[in-house]
């Protein structure tokens, strides 16, 4: 889930409320959200908004900024409340271990984000040689546009550096929220998720407040969309469990293009 927006005139307590009990029905691994807990980044909304996702019952849930929750210097409220801003953590699944790495891609005061390279050997270091489990990747803003928003603004600034870098590391899956609109694309084997906002009117077009239930099996990774409230699931995409693809790259021209590490820091 993502794009809480406490805060906002436009929030709904109770479309948060309903998914949290829903969730918790569930019984998840992991629940990620992904963003955009507050409107402003002020201190009441932090707190306000740890009051309603404290009543998740899931062991595993991982929060990530938004670019909302870093204005008026509200990341120092996030880690107070929600603790660092990126970790990495093992989360035991069916499967065997998922990697999930969540990532600040906020600048404060800006609607746009970015990963940076000063981040991309940590994500190297991350995902290389996982091999435990799915790689999950948290973070806030799109990497890739999402239909249905309008004009598109406010993306990944370093987008084509950090799908480079998420192709190359073979991760499984991005979380992102951010737009407001559930989207997902897989390319070069990355499944990239957005999910529409949960709990606020603050919706594109005719699109309803919404979250996504992923479920993530030996042959497949099944990704239904719900809305707070509402008993019945749509499904938002189903893929394999592992990418099949025809694509060919080639890493002789990839020099060129990858930037995973500090140049002077180059063996
Ligand atoms: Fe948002
Ligand atoms: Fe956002």
């Amino acid at each position: 889930m993502s794009d809480v927006h406490v805060g906002s005139g436009l929030f709904r307590q109770d479309l948060l409320e309903a998914t949290i009990e829903e969730s918790n029905a569930l019984e998840p691994d992991l629940v990620a959200v992904v963003g955009d807990l507050t409107m402003e980044g002020y201190r009441w909304e932090f707190e306000e908004a740890k009051g309603y996702l404290d009543q998740l019952t899931c062991p595993n849930v991982i929060y990530s900024m938004g670019n909302h929750d870093a204005k008026n210097v509200g990341y120092r409220h996030f880690e107070e409340f929600f603790g660092i801003r990126e970790e990495s953590f093992e989360i035991p699944v069916p499967e065997g271990v998922a990697k999930v790495v969540s990532l600040d891609s906020t600048k404060p005061d800006l609607d746009e984000g970015e990963v940076g390279r000063e981040h991309y050997r940590w994500l190297d270091s991350e995902f290389r040689d996982w091999d435990q489990g799915p790689k999950i990747l948290m973070i806030h803003h799109h990497i890739l546009a999402v239909p249905g928003t309008g004009r598109d603004v406010n993306n990944l600034r370093d987008a084509g550096d950090v799908m480079a870098i998420l192709r190359e590391l073979k991760v499984d899956m991005v979380l992102s929220g951010h737009r407001h609109v559930p989207y997902v694309w897989s390319i070069s084997g990355v499944r990239i998720v957005h999910s529409g906002t949960v709990s606020s009117m603050r919706v594109r077009g005719t699109m309803p407040p919404s979250y996504n239930v992923i479920e993530i099996n030996d042959e497949a990774v099944r990704i239904n969309l719900r809305e707070p409230g509402k008993d019945a699931d749509q499904p938002l995409a189903s893929f394999s469990r592992k990418p099949i693809t025809t694509s060919e790259f080639y890493p002789d021209f990839d020099r060129f293009v990858l930037y995973d590490r500090l140049p002077f820091l180059k063996e």
